[in-house]
């Protein structure tokens, strides 16, 4: 009879630490580590998701909102940094949840992760696309970047989706990019992080001198405030509870959420890092910190700039370059160069996510958990390719055939259920292995932890019904694999 609970014992994942020769090459430094940290986390979450939670439940204090989000990360960041200093071997949360909380727990921690990592890739590469499209000016037709699931009335003729072939473009040049090497793939994202955070500074800094302080007042929302126009000619009531004020600040948390996802990615990088121990802190809490401050400024600039009525209308799609044109005259250029930068920007995370997933599904699979393809190295290259070229096919699928907005709120769910277990499994393994070596501790056990916990299930309870229940969909559908396949191939049940 399997035991569902079963651990994994934590001696025998330092030896998989120790023992790198064979697996994936240690590579990354403190830098690497940040800027895959910078790489994966400033995104659609930023030039996307402020202007639209700034726009319709936030306002000017949509800063505020991400400080609350970015306080919900750095307590499960805390808790993480933990645990990668603890144990430095690839596959993240779910290794940790392999150590801490037993079998069952890691297999749903992993799929989970699934939602984040692969879901992830899959919404920011259609976002991706729009602004491929947005660059050319529209010259792609309709049919070939939306997916079937999308119509609309152009030019006076209704388009339906067949697929949405930029996306698939761009996750294939990531994966071959991933299956060259670590390495080469921390090279090309060291670039674009310098260049899309040298573009924040930018707009940060010669946008400031633009501000209009009139727009920053008052800095909530007020219950009263004037109705919003819409572009399609109705009005948007800014009465709600979750429409102004503190309400509004809140629910404008959850939408600026997505702007942080991704700074976890650095833990599954953990077995290529030189020094995990060391570097795996630095790099998780370093890559939170530094995007938490340009957050905070470049929406006090993007708020400053434009009122936040503007984000529902005219300014509503591509509002950081629309505001740069209605509100910065002589500055056109930036907002070329913002979209441009959007681009370069999108890719990163979506490089980061990918191989984040390549290498959770490859602890997965040298457990016995998935199928042997997945933890199959690349000979020459050492990266695990097969996986690479599966994630591809499956994420893929989704990028092509799937609407952005549905993968976008399931990977929030995923993020932050896997941020609730990594909370809880460091405050369980301060009781079960006190005496472990931990060369970076969670400060405040067991308030961290718990803190962790209540914020992040907060924010998930925030999200859309339907949302919540294709992610229960989706576990399900995980447990019927893992009791058909992954029980009886267990490693550690043998
Ligand atoms: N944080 C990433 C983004 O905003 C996922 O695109």
């Amino acid at each position: 009879m399997a035991n569902l609970w079963v651990k994994k014992p934590i001696e025998q994942l330092m030896m998989m630490a120790a023992d790198s020769d064979k697996g994936l090459k240690r590579t990354l430094g403190a830098w690497n580590l940040i800027a895959l940290g910078i790489g994966a986390i400033i995104g659609a979450g930023l030039f996307v998701r402020t202007a639209a939670a700034a726009g319709a439940h936030a306002g000017p204090a949509v800063t505020i909102s991400f400080i609350v989000a970015a306080l919900g990360c750095a307590f499960a960041g805390l808790c993480y940094a933990e645990f990668a200093s603890m144990i430095p071997i690839a596959g993240s949360a779910y290794t940790y949840a392999y150590a801490t909380m037993g079998e069952i727990v890691a297999w749903i921690i992993g799929w989970a992760l699934v939602l984040e990592y692969a879901l992830g890739a899959a919404t920011v590469s259609i976002a991706w696309s729009e602004y491929l499209n947005l660059l050319l000016g529209g010259a792609i037709p309709y049919e070939w970047c939306h997916s079937p699931m999308e119509s609309a009335l152009v030019g006076g003729v209704m388009h339906t989706g067949i697929m949405n072939a930029p996306a698939l473009v761009i996750l294939l040049a990531l994966t071959l990019l991933l299956i060259r090497g670590t390495q080469q793939s921390a090279i090309v994202n060291a670039v674009i992080v310098f260049v899309k955070v040298a573009i924040v500074l930018a707009f940060i800094a010669l946008g400031w001198q633009f501000i209009n302080p009139a727009n920053h007042m008052p800095y909530l929302i007020p219950a009263n405030a004037p109705d919003a126009i819409l572009a399609d000619g109705s009005t948007y009531s800014y009465s709600g509870f979750f429409r102004h004020g503190w309400g509004g600040v809140l629910t404008g948390a959850g939408i600026v959420f997505f702007a942080f996802i991704g700074f976890d990615a650095v833990s599954t990088a953990a077995q290529e890092a030189k020094n995990p121990s060391r570097d795996m802190p630095i790099g998780i809490l370093g890559s939170l910190v530094v995007c938490t401050i340009l957050y905070i400024l470049f929406s006090h600039v993007l708020t400053g700039l434009a009122p936040y009525s503007d984000f529902m209308h005219e300014g509503k799609e591509a509002s950081v370059a629309y505001a740069i044109r209605a509100y910065m005259p002589g500055y056109e250029w930036l907002a070329t160069l913002i979209t441009v930068a959007i681009l370069a920007g999108f890719s990163s995370v979506i490089l980061v996510m990918l191989m984040g997933q390549s290498r959770v599904f490859y602890s997965m699979s040298n457990d016995g958990l998935l199928p042997k393809a997945f933890s199959e190295i690349h000979p020459k290259f050492r990266t695990p390719y097969k996986s690479n070229w599966i994630l591809f096919v499956f994420v893929g699928a989704f990028a092509a055939f799937i609407p952005g907005s549905v993968a976008g709120d399931l990977t929030s769910i995923g993020t932050l259920f896997a941020f609730v277990l990594v909370s809880l499994g460091v405050w369980v393994m301060r009781r079960t292995n006190p005496d472990l070596k931990r060369p970076f501790k969670t400060p405040l056990v067991p308030l961290v932890p718990i803190l962790g916990m209540v914020v992040c299930t907060a924010m998930i309870v925030g999200l859309p019904g339907p949302t919540l229940l294709s992610a229960l969909g989706w576990m399900v559908f995980g447990l019927l694999i893992y009791f058909g396949y992954s029980k009886r191939h267990s490693l550690l049940q043998k």
